[in-house]
């Protein structure tokens, strides 16, 4: 077999291109980085006059966008910030992008002839203003679509029946709503929209002169595809708007080519004519791409203000809260995301309750107490939380004569308070108690094959102790504060390597020796805990779900 490797002495480049701020970061092919660079939106391009790179509409109930011209001047920008750089881009083998997840836009009519005939004398944006038949972005903040929401879910059978065909039920933020709520109030703009793009697919458009697919990975985030057939669901398009499946154009393998580079950047920049722009797909697949997760069985979690979960599995089982989505390295599997409101900011607060203000005693109330933490079992929920739906609120539960084997008479009782040592523990055991039993609800093979660990919260070893514990894995940490872009630049060598052999390559053989020797290799932090305590815990997470489903009976919203 033809030994497959990138080629020597060339650059990938991955954009990611978020909510408040372009970014870019540059990888050799030896997969180290070679630059990186950003346009900050509210500042650098401020006469648009957005705060955090979005309008919040105070006239309409939940409408957030953004101007999509400012993303376009943003690739003007961040170009010339690269040349002046002195990036060499007639080295760039391959670009790919990230874009925030479920943002549209919307090309009026005959605008691909605009597309494909840019004059290299002038920047992008100028020749663009009167390219769109909305100028306003509908973004993932907006949740101004409810009424669109339950009517789609209604029309294929309910809540449950979308997440099962399109990966998740029907949110506000999804793009199949936002585009059926413009049907419904602009039917004219509608009409004069010949093409529909998400952010990802918006720029890589604007890189190739033509419209470019939507990936079947961002794809997943519009509420409009079978996840199974990785195809548009004719049931859920009819339910949103008529003559959409035009408009959508066909979906590609997020590993895909979408084009060479048009001629404007070769003339303008320098490009080589033969540089290729892989498809681009949303941040958080891009994400799990820039963790170097790839196989089914690998874990991250991200420990933020919200903390997330994502996750590689062959046999994905969508459910009401959380989300499937195409696995954008590996055509056969996919990825489960969920996302935790109560994150950080609730570690901080029973910190400040009952550990003194200092994460020095809250580690120390970690250590001092055992393991199961005696059977108390809490429930926190500062902010109303997603992932169970509850509202906000603290649920404590004592366990009369569990000792980890048996459920069996063991009885439960609802406390006021414990003491402030198992508070800290209950916290913490409860939030990744509730990860596994969801993420295993969803399909995830589990115990993972290793965690990777990310977020401000993943510099707290105590806490990834715990984590080692409940999961049974090795946990690493990896630093990166750009795994969007930086995935989307491996996702670009990726395509290219694909590219290359006529089909698809697993993303692993291109890390094959490789990473270990680049700032992109994740550091072994805790061993796997001992095997016994993991079935004690997996005793445990059974009582804390039935009482957690019990709760969203008594308190939960549907
Ligand atoms: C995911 C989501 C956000 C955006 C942010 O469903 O809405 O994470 O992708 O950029």
């Amino acid at each position: 077999m033809e030994h497959l490797s990138l080629p020597d002495n060339s650059y990938f480049l991955g954009f990611d291109s978020s909510t408040q701020s372009l970014k870019a970061t540059v990888l050799d092919s030896n997969l180290n980085i070679v630059a990186s660079e950003l346009v900050h939106f509210d500042s650098e391009l401020s006469h648009y006059k957005t705060q955090d790179g979005v309008y919040r509409d105070s006239s309409i109930n939940g409408r957030i966008v953004s101007p999509t011209s400012m993303w376009v001047e943003a690739l003007d920008l961040m170009l010339q910030k690269l040349a002046k750089s002195n990036l060499d881009f007639a080295k760039i083998a391959a670009i790919s992008g990230s874009g925030q997840q479920h943002g549209s836009v919307y090309w009026k009519t005959g605008s691909s002839t605009i597309l494909s005939s840019l004059d290299p004398q002038k920047p992008l944006v100028g020749q663009l203003v009167d390219a769109f038949s909305i100028k306003e972005s509908p973004i993932w903040m907006d949740s101004s679509t409810t009424a669109q929401c339950r009517q789609i879910e209604e029309a294929v059978g309910g809540a449950l029946e979308l997440s099962t065909l399109t990966g998740s039920r029907a949110y506000e933020r999804f793009t199949g709503p936002q585009i059926k709520k413009i049907y419904e109030t602009q039917p004219e703009v509608y009409q004069n929209t010949e093409r529909i793009s998400l952010v990802s697919s918006f720029v890589a458009s604007l890189l190739i002169g033509g419209y470019a697919s939507i990936d079947e990975t961002d794809g997943a985030g519009m509420n409009l595809m079978d996840i199974k057939q990785r195809s548009w669901s004719k049931k859920v398009l009819e339910a949103t708007a008529p003559g959409l499946e035009e408009k959508l154009g066909k979906l590609a393998p997020a590993y895909g080519v979408a084009g060479y580079i048009a001629p404007y950047f070769v003339k303008r920049y320098n490009f080589n004519q033969n540089c290729l722009v892989v498809q681009w797909s949303g941040d958080n697949p891009n994400s799990l791409a820039g963790l170097t997760l790839n196989t089914p069985g690998d874990l991250a979690i991200s420990l933020g203000t919200s903390d997330t979960v994502f996750g590689i599995t062959s046999d994905p089982q969508p459910r009401l809260e959380g989300h499937v989505f195409p696995n954008p390295v590996d055509p056969e599997s996919y990825m489960v995301m969920l996302v935790y409101k109560n994150g950080s900011l609730t570690r901080e607060d029973i910190r400040n309750r009952y550990a003194e203000k200092s994460w020095d005693t809250f580690n120390k109330f970690l250590q001092q107490t055992p393991p199961l933490n005696g059977g108390k079992l809490g429930f926190y929920y500062k902010e109303h939380e997603i992932l169970p739906p509850l509202p906000v609120g603290v649920h404590r539960y004592s366990l009369e004569n569990f000792k980890g084997n048996t459920m069996e008479g063991v009885t439960e009782n609802e406390v006021e308070e414990f003491d402030s040592p198992s508070e800290v523990r209950a916290l913490i055991e409860g939030q990744f108690l509730s990860m596994r039993a969801h993420a295993e609800r969803f399909g995830m093979p589990l115990p993972p094959n290793r965690i990777i660990a990310t977020g401000g919260a993943s510099a707290n070893e105590t806490i990834l102790s715990s984590i080692a514990s409940i999961f049974g894995s090795d946990v690493y940490t990896v630093q990166r504060s750009d795994s969007a872009s930086l995935g989307a630049a491996l996702r670009a060598a990726h395509g290219w390597l694909c590219n290359k052999k006529g089909s698809f390559v697993p993303i692993s053989t291109m890390y094959k020796d490789k990473l270990e020797k680049t700032s992109l290799a994740c550091k072994l932090s805790v061993a796997a805990g001992d095997q016994d305590l993991v079935s004690k815990y997996a005793v445990l997470m059974k009582k804390r779900i039935e009482i957690e489903n019990r709760l969203v009976l008594k308190f939960g919203r549907c």
